[in-house]
């Protein structure tokens, strides 16, 4: 009877650590259904009935135990009134692990909508089991049918080598995914901030760049199937805003950093730090003079939470507007990891934009918002990351290889 129920119980429990209960549990089961045979045998006649509900007991005591001592970060409790049900799809990436990390502390219900292309599990499973959480394995390039009141709409791959890995997907993704996002929110009267980028900036003739700059991109370039994606993902938002009255929020994040970011991201940073720690050249394409600006992960989380739950339904910039040169960034590294490596100077990559400034005047006005956390900061974190990422490979082998993403031809994988 007891035990029945135990299984009934444990089958309830939708925990990370359930297998690890249900196993423990069976095996108090067990060790008590030894001793209890045992002492039948030695005894002549004890009460059976009552040694199964003792068993039972010390089982259920073991599954309750555990439960309670399941860590999940602190999380804020929020009314009914307050709590929101928040969609982030491509919330398994990089940036979206942050801003689900955020708003579950901040003690909102959180889904995930991932097909993990670039994302990884690792990035949320701190939150696998708790009740405010849901991860869905889905593409956003087919329709979703949940009920939420915000949508963060994140999914794209968003470094270079990723996105051009397959333009067609990465097309997909930011026009049929975006449509299906919007047409989800127009659904159920969800708000949607659309996660654009600097690059609808292309290689841009003005800086810094600001909002009301249309930007300078080469719409059949390798880089177009990302800028030319995000840029109509834009459009579609303020024909949903207008058409269907859609509430819309867009955000042009700038270069972003920090823990999480992929070992294969390809961008500056991350190349860098990994080729430092492991005492390889840093690779520095052309001659280093172009510029670039970077924002830690942080700031760019609370940046899209302002504007997410403010008025501004026009796009504004994200990112922070202290620019180096990318020879600056490479010495800053090599010094903050204690490197030796030598600095190699490559052929320069092809519609590489020469200078990337944010301003964030507009953001700063009506959001309230400034980057705070300052570049070395930022940069020790992210290299202490790296260097656990590292030590985490069973190999220790990993190298980021110096040289433009392979296009693929013919069929693909993700299309
Ligand atoms: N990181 C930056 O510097 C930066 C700069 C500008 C814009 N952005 C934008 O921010 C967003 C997040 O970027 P990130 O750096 O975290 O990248 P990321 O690659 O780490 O995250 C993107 C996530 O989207 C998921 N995804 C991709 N295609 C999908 C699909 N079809 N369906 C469902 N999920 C899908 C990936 O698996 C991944 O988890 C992207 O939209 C990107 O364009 C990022």
């Amino acid at each position: 009877m007891v035990s029945k129920a135990l299984l009934r119980l444990v089958s309830a429990v939708n925990r990370r650590r359930m297998k690890l209960l249900l196993g423990i549990a069976l095996l108090a089961y067990v060790a008590c259904d030894f001793l209890l045979n045992r002492s039948i045998q030695e005894n002549g006649e004890l009460k059976i009935e009552s040694k199964i509900e003792e068993v039972g007991s010390l089982s259920c005591i073991l599954l309750l135990f555990f439960s309670f001592t399941q860590k999940y970060p602190p999380v804020k409790f929020l009314s009914e009134k307050d709590r929101k049900r928040i969609l982030i799809t491509g919330g398994a990436g990089f940036v979206g692990s942050h801003l689900t990390d955020k708003l579950m502390m901040d003690g909102h219900e959180v889904t995930v909508v991932d097909n993990f292309f670039t994302g990884r599990k690792r990035n949320v499973e701190h939150w696998i089991g708790h009740e405010n959480f849901e991860l869905i394995n889905h593409d956003v390039v087919e329709p979703l049918y949940i009920e939420v009141d915000q949508i963060y709409h994140l999914a794209s791959p968003a470094s270079p080598p990723n996105y051009m890995y397959n333009p067609i997907k990465t097309l997909k993704t930011n026009t049929i995914g975006t449509l299906n996002m919007l047409g989800l929110a127009k659904r159920v009267g969800a708000r949607l901030l659309l996660a654009s980028t600097s690059e609808v900036y292309g290689d841009p003739e003005v800086h810094p760049q600001s909002e009301d700059y249309w930007g300078h991109v080469n719409p059949i370039g390798p880089r177009a199937c990302y800028d030319e994606g995000k840029r109509v993902a834009e459009t579609m938002c303020y024909a949903y805003m207008k058409q269907e009255g859609v509430e819309v929020r867009v955000a042009r994040i700038f270069n972003t950093f920090g823990p999480r970011m992929h070992m294969n991201d390809g961008r500056v940073v991350s190349n860098f730090i990994l080729q430092a720690l492991q005492g390889e050249p840093l690779t520095v394409y052309g001659s280093g003079s172009q510029t670039r600006a970077f924002q830690y992960v942080s700031d760019l989380v609370n940046g899209l939470v302002a504007l997410m739950n403010s008025n501004v339904s026009s796009p504004v910039n994200l990112g922070n507007p202290e620019e180096h040169t990318i020879l600056e960034f490479a010495q800053l590294i090599k010094s903050l990891v204690g490197s030796g490596s030598e600095i190699q100077f490559l052929s320069e990559a092809q519609d590489d934009p020469q200078k990337r400034k944010p301003d964030i005047r507009k953001a700063k006005m009506m959001l309230a918002w400034e980057p705070v956390v300052p570049l070395e900061e930022g940069l020790n974190k992210a290299i202490h990351y790296f260097r656990k990422e590292l030590e985490y490979q069973a190999n220790n082998q990993y190298i980021p290889k110096p040289k433009p993403a392979r296009i693929k031809k013919g069929r693909t994988r993700h299309n």
